[in-house]
């Protein structure tokens, strides 16, 4: 059974994840068997009873009582089995254990940033200890999005105005891709990010290195951090190349034009325009896909994110 998984479908990295595939082969198992068993009987039948001459008449036949029963019930034993199976499974996946560590994960276009109970903040990367569960609070900014993490057998929907949860132990460190697997528009692709598996001690280390900053005063560092923690460069680029909307670089200062025709110089209104109403003037050849941070950011923070972008040459 393990070399079929194996051949078959990604490293089993967490907790549950070999109880999904062992569940997941006997299902493969069992249709092939019936494949297997159907196609030889029509085969057989094809053979046996083809008509061999005008007066080779079929019997008329109504019923059969034992072969009837066993039709329905030899089914009905399978669909059991598997409705168990895959409840005690749902049961082990919904049931956090209470001694998780929690990591709130939010989602929106189109990444993921993770916070962590000391103020840690990662974008993209969702660093856990190993050998201990992690339960994940989730909710998303802006649409539907949905957390599959295929190594831990994880998939979880993330939806606007409400929480939901999914929890994970890998025993072993190392590294899983996360994909959105829910169709969230022009970047969805690209909405992936890393679960990072450390030995507890590293953890601890990392978390205690990326703690919140207590007392921000350069509005400069704050705003590259605004920047990076709100993932603006998964559609802003910090080398000059086009991605899903214009280059950081120079932008600050720059004439532009507009989709309507019309020049507009990058300053301060204009930044401040293009996070809280994004829509309002779209560079020419970008689509107006951006979501809007009305409500999200403080001026403080707009502010510190525009002394930021100044740097950005
Ligand atoms: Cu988020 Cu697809």
């Amino acid at each position: 059974m393990n070399w079929f998984n194996e051949f078959n479908l990604p490293e089993a990295k967490s907790t549950y994840a070999s109880d999904v595939d062992a569940l997941f082969f006997f299902l493969n198992a069992t249709s092939f068997i019936i494949l297997i068993g159907t196609t030889i009987t029509v085969i057989y039948f094809i053979i046996r009873y083809k008509r061999k001459s005008d007066d080779d008449v079929t019997p008329l036949i109504t019923h059969n009582t034992q072969l009837e029963i066993a039709w329905a019930v030899i089914p009905l034993i399978l669909v059991l089995i598997v409705f168990g199976w895959g409840f005690k499974g749902h049961l082990t996946m919904r049931n956090v254990p209470e001694t998780a560590y929690e990591v709130k994960v939010t989602g929106f276009k189109w990444a993921w940033r993770f916070s962590y109970a000391n103020g840690a903040v990662s974008p993209n990367e969702l660093h856990v200890p190993a050998g201990r569960p992690i339960k994940l609070v989730m909710s998303s900014t802006d649409v539907i999005h949905s957390f599959f993490v295929p190594d831990y057998r994880m998939k979880q929907d993330v939806v606007p105005g409400r929480y939901t949860t999914a929890w994970f132990e890998a025993p072993e460190p190392g590294e899983s891709i996360v994909f959105c697997t829910e169709y969230c528009g022009t970047s969805h692709s690209n909405m992936m990010a890393k679960v990072i598996v450390h030995e507890q001690a590293d953890f601890d280390l990392w978390l205690a290195s990326n703690k919140a900053p207590t007392n921000i005063q350069n509005p400069i560092e704050y705003g590259e951090k605004m920047v990076t923690d709100n993932a603006c460069l998964t559609c802003h680029s910090l080398d000059g190349s086009a991605l899903v909307g214009p280059s950081f670089v120079g932008l600050f200062g720059r004439d532009g034009e507009m989709a309507d025709g019309t020049i507009v110089t990058a300053d301060e209104n204009y930044i401040r325009e293009s996070i809280l109403n994004p829509q309002a003037k779209i560079v020419k050849g970008y689509a107006p896909v951006m979501p809007t941070y009305q409500g999200a950011f403080a001026d403080e923070q707009i502010d510190a994110i525009i002394e930021y972008l100044k740097t950005v040459k």
